[in-house]
């Protein structure tokens, strides 16, 4: 897919040369709190495993580095939502809404609560809706991380489930709001933040 642009901000195609910044961001612990777990850091080694095939042309999920002026600062991926392990029923979606999934995260901590992360996920969001053709839009966010909702609410999300016990991070198994936003809702956030 070609580069997206809004202004200094960029989501392009991540490449073999983007593992090196993806293990530093997802060794850092500020990062591991949110995204991954601490007991999780990755190495190098480890995000060329798991990140080099969706590389491929045919991977089910597609990656992104966002940039600021071209320096690295995030990251963030889409899928088709039927790929997620989700049942898309659960949360509503049909086949009709072509619905697809998102993860995000912004790469240096002292970038965060700056607008970065909900401008990343409205950029993309506009690909999906515009492009792809996504009717809806889904992701989970861990029901304690309250700046990532607060993100998500900014460009169009509301949440729509509670799953108990949803994901086990750093040993615990956490709650997680599932989350959708639609075409309507994101044209309507595009407008309340002109
Ligand atoms: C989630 C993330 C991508 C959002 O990006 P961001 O640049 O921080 O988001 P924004 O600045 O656009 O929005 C954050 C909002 O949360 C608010 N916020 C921050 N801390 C908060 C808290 N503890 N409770 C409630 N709101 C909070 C901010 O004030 C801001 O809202 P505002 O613009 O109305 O003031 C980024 O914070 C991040 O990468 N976090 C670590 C990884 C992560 O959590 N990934 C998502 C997993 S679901």
């Amino acid at each position: 897919m070609d580069t997206l642009v809004d202004g200094e901000l960029a989501l392009r195609p991540m490449r073999a040369d983007d593992f090196a910044t993806m293990a530093r961001w997802l060794s850092d612990p500020r990062v591991l709190t949110w995204f991954g777990g601490r007991d999780r850091p990755m190495s190098l080694l480890d995000v060329t495993a798991k990140y080099q095939p969706r590389l491929a042309a045919d991977s089910a999920t597609t990656c992104l580095i966002a940039e600021l002026d071209g320096v690295p600062v995030g990251y963030v991926q889409f899928y088709r939502w039927r790929d997620h392990a989700t049942d898309a029923s659960v949360l509503g979606l049909s086949t009709l809404d072509n619905p697809y999934g998102l993860d995000v995260f912004v790469g240096r901590p002292e970038l965060w609560g700056t607008g970065l992360g909900s401008r990343m996920v409205r950029l993309l969001l506009g690909h999906l809706f515009g492009t792809v053709g996504a009717r809806r839009v889904a992701l989970a966010a861990m029901a304690h991380n309250y700046r990532a909702q607060r993100a998500y609410a900014k460009v169009g999300f509301r949440r729509v489930r509670l799953v108990p016990g949803a994901e086990v991070h750093e040993g615990v198994a956490r709650d997680e709001w599932l989350m959708v936003a639609d075409r309507g809702s994101y044209s309507r956030a595009e407008v309340g933040t002109a």
